[in-house]
């Protein structure tokens, strides 16, 4: 959702009029398909206690050897919710991803980082993009959250809404926490794809980690070069769907005469989630 007036890589003269480009699997370099390996290998480790049940068992449908191929992950996730993947060339513009999410396909950069940015990047890439988003989309309700939230910005961009549903896709999308019986896990790609975050929106003492609430979602400013101070914590998929489904359109005239929130401070009302529950940690441990 970075704007591609200044795409910074990719190559964007072979695309169609919709952004989308072949994978062309064949392409790929026995040393990328290794990098890829290492980057599932490292993460996969780290899954366990971290990630929601949700990701590790769609993960592991999806999983195959090296870069998957995205004809393959179509036919495994049309059966499962309809969603498909298509190619594009890195970043694109707003309006043109919200069509794509409307009409349930969701855009995966074709390329792969370079191996000096295994633990940090700044742009999504093919790892980030489909390890980090493409589990979710295997359930109904996230799958029907993403295609709302889709339908959402195209409305957005009428009424000057689009900075407020930018938070709101990078508070749950990308950074989201789910409270579960289990103890807090993640389900965002942002996180998912991270060696780092994944320890951190968990464990870390430093990050407040408050209960999903829309408004102060969409006051809240965030950061996209350092891991998060704040992290909001939703107790479903299906609480994410109904707490969107209202109408955006007052709730954004109302966000125009508040004051945005700074990440690193909490306010009056938070319902804060404590940092960790030392029966998951002592769980964990034994495991
Ligand atoms: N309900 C929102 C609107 O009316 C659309 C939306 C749905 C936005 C889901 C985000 C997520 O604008
Ligand atoms: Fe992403």
């Amino acid at each position: 959702m970075l704007k591609p007036e200044n795409p910074l890589r990719g190559d964007y003269s072979q695309m169609r009029a919709d952004y989308t480009v072949d994978q062309d699997w064949a392409a790929y370099t026995p040393e990328e398909h290794a990098l890829y390996r290492r980057l599932v290998e490292r993460q996969s480790r780290k899954l366990p206690g971290y990630a929601c049940d949700e990701f590790i068992e769609h993960v592991n449908e999806l999983l195959t050897d090296g870069i998957p191929r995205f004809e393959v992950a179509n036919a495994i996730l049309g059966r499962a919710t309809g969603w498909q993947i298509v190619g594009v060339p890195g970043l694109i513009p707003d309006d043109v991803f919200f069509t794509h999410l409307a009409n349930r396909r969701f855009p995966v950069t074709v390329w792969l980082r370079k191996p000096e940015e295994f633990d940090y990047i700044v742009e999504p890439d093919v790892f980030h993009d489909f390890f980090g988003h493409v589990p979710l989309l295997m359930n109904p309700v996230f799958a029907d959250y993403l295609q709302e939230y889709g339908r959402g910005g195209m409305k957005a961009a009428a009424l000057g809404g689009l900075g407020y549903l930018a938070r709101l896709y990078w508070y749950t999308v990308e950074f989201g926490l789910i409270d579960t019986p289990q103890g807090l896990r993640t389900y965002g790609a942002g996180i998912l794809s991270s060696g780092g975050e994944i320890l951190h929106c968990i464990d870390s003492p430093a990050p407040h980690r408050v209960r999903f609430d829309l408004m102060r979602v969409m006051q809240t400013e965030y950061r996209i070069d350092r891991f998060q101070d704040t992290y909001f914590v939703i107790d479903s998929y299906q609480q994410l769907f109904r707490e969107t489904a209202q109408d955006f359109a007052p709730l954004y005239a109302r966000l125009q005469g508040l004051p945005t929130i700074d990440p690193s401070v909490t306010v009056a009302g938070d319902a804060l989630v404590p940092s960790v529950r030392h029966d998951d940690l002592n769980r964990r441990s034994a495991a």
